[in-house]
């Protein structure tokens, strides 16, 4: 039996982080946890059942809320109270309002114990034996420093402004003409900035190896990616 692994990848919107994770997962057989979603489902919560503006409700129902995270990195599902909420999580409305919930402290500290709960699940010797699992790749902005300093590989994924703007365009508008990127700037710039003020993932910890995605496709970055995690543990 393989010692199971825990992979940590850290970026800002825009730099390719969710889906090359997944890859990662799904090649390497490990579980995948998107902890951005995590904070997407917080807010779809709070929208639904707590006053947004006010931190002690905000914190209060998230701390009750009845999330329950899909760790398959095939079809990674997020059930909010018995619903299926994977594709109400990506709206426009939940984007603009997260911030305002993922930079509520406790909000954090909470979202934090749960995530730590599912990666030492997926990472126990026991689980690994159980389920066949060899470990987990968990991303977002502060796995690599908060979350899993102690994980077996930490990266850090970055991208030009450029290149992030261009992606995110192309995902949110299905195309990258200067109209459109022009339409995403505000927003994901904004949202950059508000998310830097809590978590720090422009630059990279100790002991966090950095891989800039601006001038690799995707198979590239995945590769990049699975390069670093073979140097550091033998893993292929
Ligand atoms: O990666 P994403 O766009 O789905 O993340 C949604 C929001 O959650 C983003 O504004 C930053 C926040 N977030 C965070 O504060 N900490 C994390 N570990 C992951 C996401």
């Amino acid at each position: 039996m393989t010692t199971p692994v825990v992979i940590a990848i850290d970026g800002p919107s825009g730099s390719g982080k969710s889906s090359v994770s997944k890859a990662v997962a799904a090649r390497l057989g490990l579980a995948y946890l998107d902890t951005g979603a995590m904070y997407r489902a917080a807010t779809v919560w709070v929208m639904e059942t707590a006053d947004l503006e006010d931190p002690t409700s905000v914190a209060t129902a998230v701390r009750a809320m009845p999330l329950v995270m899909g760790v398959d990195p095939a079809a990674p599902g997020v059930e909010l109270d018995g619903r299926d909420v994977a594709t109400t999580i990506r709206g426009t409305e939940v984007t603009t309002n997260v911030s305002k919930v993922a930079s509520n402290l406790e909000v954090r500290a909470e979202l934090k114990r749960r995530q730590r709960e599912i990666i030492d699940q997926e990472s126990s010797p026991t689980e690994a034996v159980l389920s066949g699992g060899r470990g987990i790749v968990a991303e977002g902005r502060d796995i690599t420093t908060v979350v899993a300093p102690d994980a077996d590989v930490r990266v850090l994924l970055t991208a030009s402004e450029e290149a992030r703007l261009r992606r995110r365009s192309l995902e949110v508008h299905g195309a990258a003409d200067a109209s459109a990127v022009d339409a995403t700037r505000d927003q994901v710039l904004r949202r950059d900035r508000d998310d830097a003020k809590v978590t720090s993932f422009h630059t990279a910890a100790d002991g966090v190896v950095t891989v800039d995605s601006s001038d690799l496709d995707f198979e590239q970055t995945v590769q990049a990616v699975l390069t670093v995690v073979a140097q550091q543990t033998g893993r292929e």
